[in-house]
């Protein structure tokens, strides 16, 4: 129902095309407020296409986007942060040569509608506890002064998403925030998505399922662009369509 508090966004028939090629079609989804949803599927199943959908970064081909009740279709990027929506890419995204804590300061000022030279020093000093206290949440505490081209893949992660969260997003979206990670930097991870999950719904991009099983409420299971499945992990684990896609693909 349109502007159920208990929906955050949904997506209405939305497809993608580029040139003659569907890489996503007609995807209708209700994501619930407070949720870990986890968008899976194999190689190419239009995942990060999607997620590019949610986040803003292109408009559906067709299709609507209803964020907060509100058509969100074809808003500029810029704007999502504003709205309430943050996310973290598939690739890292951070200022190598920049210390952890100037990164999330980078964050939070690229928010403000003008930087004011002239700020008291007390908001200044407000900026800066709360990108300490970030730090601290994403597990950066230690790290503080680290450049942060410096720190191992798992923190470089850790850090973007922290930089994310510079915006107090509502919703936050990770696209395979695991990716190229060893076993205990994945787990590291595992465990901050379901912390931050705690005071604010958190959509997911994984294509390993095994990984998400564990932490999602719910999972989206895409398939050659088209919604295949959709329901708690126990449903997707009994779903015989789904095992038939996942079947003989060794997960990586
Ligand atoms: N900009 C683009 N132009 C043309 N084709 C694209 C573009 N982006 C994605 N595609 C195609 O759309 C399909 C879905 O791609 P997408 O990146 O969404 O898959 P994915 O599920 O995220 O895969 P992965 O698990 O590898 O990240 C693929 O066939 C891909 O080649
Ligand atoms: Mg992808």
């Amino acid at each position: 129902m349109s502007g159920d508090a208990d929906i955050i966004l949904r997506t209405e028939a939305v497809g993608k095309r580029f040139g003659g090629f569907t890489a996503l079609k007609d995807i209708t989804v209700e994501f619930r407020r407070g949720a870990i949803t986890s968008i899976i599927g194999p190689n190419g199943a239009g995942k990060s296409t999607y997620f590019n959908l949610l986040s803003g970064a292109f408009p559906p081909s067709s299709g609507r986007v209803i964020f907060e009740g509100r058509d969100v279709t074809g808003t500029p990027q810029h704007r999502f942060a504003h709205m309430g929506i943050a996310k973290s890419f598939q690739i890292t995204n951070v200022f190598p040569q920049l210390t952890t804590h100037e990164n999330i300061r980078v964050a939070a000022q690229a928010l403000q509608t003008c930087f004011d030279m002239w700020r008291p020093r007390s908001a200044m000093r407000q900026l800066s506890d709360a990108a300490d206290a970030l730090l601290v949440l994403v597990g950066l505490g230690d790290h503080r002064d680290r450049i942060a081209g410096t720190l191992a893949h798992g923190e470089q992660r850790a850090l973007e998403i922290g930089m994310a969260l510079a915006s107090r997003p509502r919703l936050l979206l990770l696209d395979e925030p695991t990716a190229g990670m060893s076993p205990e930097e994945t787990r590291t991870m595992m465990d901050l998505i379901v912390k931050l999950a705690s005071e604010r719904t958190v959509i997911l991009v994984e294509h390993k399922m095994k990984l998400v099983m564990g932490i999602s409420d719910r999972l989206l299971v895409l398939h050659h662009g088209e919604l295949l499945a959709e329901g708690t992990p126990d449903e997707i684990r009994g779903n015989e369509l789904v095992k038939r896609v996942y079947l003989g693909k060794r997960e990586h």
